[in-house]
């Protein structure tokens, strides 16, 4: 009996916190309001800007990372990101650089980046070329000239796919142009097949600080059926190359809910990951967005979604939650572990959620400025052809948000750190997000996803499992139903 009652609450336990269903949405405010405002791009009032993340994993965006949601930025306010590059800046705020790198061995299965596989030498090294002008432009304009670098972000795509002589030429390029040497962070995403000796050394040359590189997994078999070019001894010997050439971080990412994933290796993975003893761990809950060749196969196929559902995939990261917990490392946000808060600082991601400046380099490369934020082209041939043939910033579109929409975006992404603080939004907005926001963290506190204790907003384990989901319930009523990307 004393068992079966155990059993019970244990079921109960877990089906609170894996598979709550949302908050109540004001599903019928949102459709008179929607009607009478609808943009152009506004999708029926059945699809949520984000998914919901309840049930299987089907077809659409999960993870939030800006707002007003990218498919609001528009051509026509082009102009008005100009003229902020061409006025005077404040110069209190802090400057970062985004690059994209969009070159792959192979492209991905479950990948919804912009990348390019097959591309010959001369291609890669016309990108290359363009990335360096393109450097030389933004180093031009008024609002950035004089400034100083604090962090730079290789993204991709996989950066590690370019060889040392372009690294060293993009290195040189930037000194000339725009200072870094006083950078206090400078990232580097790796493909662990892409690695030798000689490239990890001349990524530290080049002053990389923080290496983030794509486990993934440590299966073969699971590595294979997703698609991705590398194995697992790539990554141990990646691993070592790494180690022996030393940086002050090393991050390694893993998705939760891989195409084959299974409990018994998801608990090996995560095993796996505590015995290398990177500084960071990153773990992202598989999404299926529009642009990824399995949401191709599901919608054009109507294959059925072979990724676990989100209720496992959830139940994967808490497991993994409390091992990391377990082996010393300290939970930074939702899906990132530290060794240590003091130490391993992630000053990219900090900055970007408080709308520093970061400026956006590379096909398809997003960046804000002084408020105002942008989007590159997001086709290689037009990038190129704009920054080499006509001489000018490639920036396709724009959208400056309302002082209510930039406090909407710090509340949403801080709260992805799994806490924050009302008083610094007070200080910064003159706003009291505790009553501005009153109605979704009383909902949303109601379904046990948050505490609010005093100034502090603190998110449950099961909240901080799935919060981005959470997120659309403070987006303006305008933006909760149109496509997020
Ligand atoms: C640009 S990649 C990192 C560098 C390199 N391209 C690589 O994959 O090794 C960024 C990370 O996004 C994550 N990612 C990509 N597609 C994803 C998806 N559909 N769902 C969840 N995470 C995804 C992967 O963990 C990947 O490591
Ligand atoms: S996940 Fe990384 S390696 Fe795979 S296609 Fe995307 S960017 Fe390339």
């Amino acid at each position: 009996m004393a068992k079966l009652l155990w059993l019970a609450k244990r079921l109960v336990a877990r089906w609170l916190e894996y598979d709550a269903p949302l908050p109540p949405k004001p599903t019928e405010l949102l459709m008179s309001e929607t009607s009478t405002t609808a943009p152009m791009t506004i999708l029926p009032v059945t699809t949520p800007t984000v998914t919901p993340a309840v049930g299987s994993t089907e077809v659409g965006s999960y993870f939030v990372s800006n707002y007003p949601p990218f498919s609001q930025w528009q051509s026509e306010f082009v102009p008005e990101i100009l003229s902020t590059f061409a006025a005077e800046p404040n110069r209190d705020v802090s400057l970062g650089l985004y690059l994209h790198i969009p070159f792959c061995r192979k492209r991905c299965k479950f990948c919804y980046f912009r990348v390019y596989t097959n591309q010959n030498a001369s291609a890669i090294e016309q990108y290359v070329e363009s990335l360096g002008r393109e450097i030389e432009l933004l180093g031009q304009q008024r609002a950035v000239s004089g400034r100083q670098l604090q962090v730079v972000y290789f993204g991709g795509g996989t950066p590690s796919y370019l060889s040392s002589k372009q690294l060293l030429f993009l290195r040189d390029t930037l000194r000339r142009t725009i200072s870094w040497d006083h950078a206090e962070e400078v990232t580097f995403e790796c493909e662990p097949g892409t690695l030798n000796l000689e490239k990890v050394k001349t990524m530290k040359e080049i002053g990389v600080t923080r290496v983030s590189l794509g486990v993934e997994n440590f299966n073969d078999a699971i590595l294979e059926e997703n698609g991705r070019a590398h194995l697992s001894p790539e990554i141990f010997r990646a691993y070592d190359w790494l180690q022996q050439v030393g940086f002050p971080q090393i991050n390694i990412d893993l998705i939760a809910g891989m195409i084959g994933e299974t409990d018994e290796n998801w608990q090996r993975c995560v095993e796996k990951a505590i015995e290398l003893s990177p500084d960071n761990i990153t773990v992202y809950q598989m999404e299926l967005p529009f642009n990824t060749l399995i949401s191709k196969e599901m919608r054009e196929h109507g294959v059925t979604s072979p990724v676990a559902d989100w209720p496992t995939k959830r139940r994967w990261v808490s497991e993994a939650m409390d091992r990391f917990l377990s082996a010393g490392y300290q939970i930074s946000s939702g899906n990132e572990f530290v060794k240590s808060q003091m130490t391993d600082r992630f000053i990219y991601r900090d900055n970007l959620f408080r709308g520093t400046d970061l400026l956006a380099a590379g096909v398809s490369a997003f960046g804000h400025l002084q408020g105002v934020h942008y989007q590159n082209f997001d086709r290689i041939e037009e990038y190129q052809k704009v920054v080499l043939e006509e001489g000018r910033l490639p920036i396709n579109r724009a959208l400056r948000p309302t002082a209510h929409q930039s406090l909407i975006r710090e509340f949403v992404l801080q709260l992805k750190e799994g806490h924050l603080d009302a008083a610094t939004f007070h200080r910064k907005f003159d706003v009291d997000v505790l009553t501005e926001f009153a109605e979704p963290l009383r909902n949303q506190e109601a379904a046990g996803y948050l505490e609010v204790d005093g100034d502090e907003v603190r998110l449950t384990r099961r909240g901080l499992l799935q919060v981005d989901s959470l997120l659309p319930e403070y987006f303006e009523p305008q933006h909760r139903q149109v496509r997020y990307t």
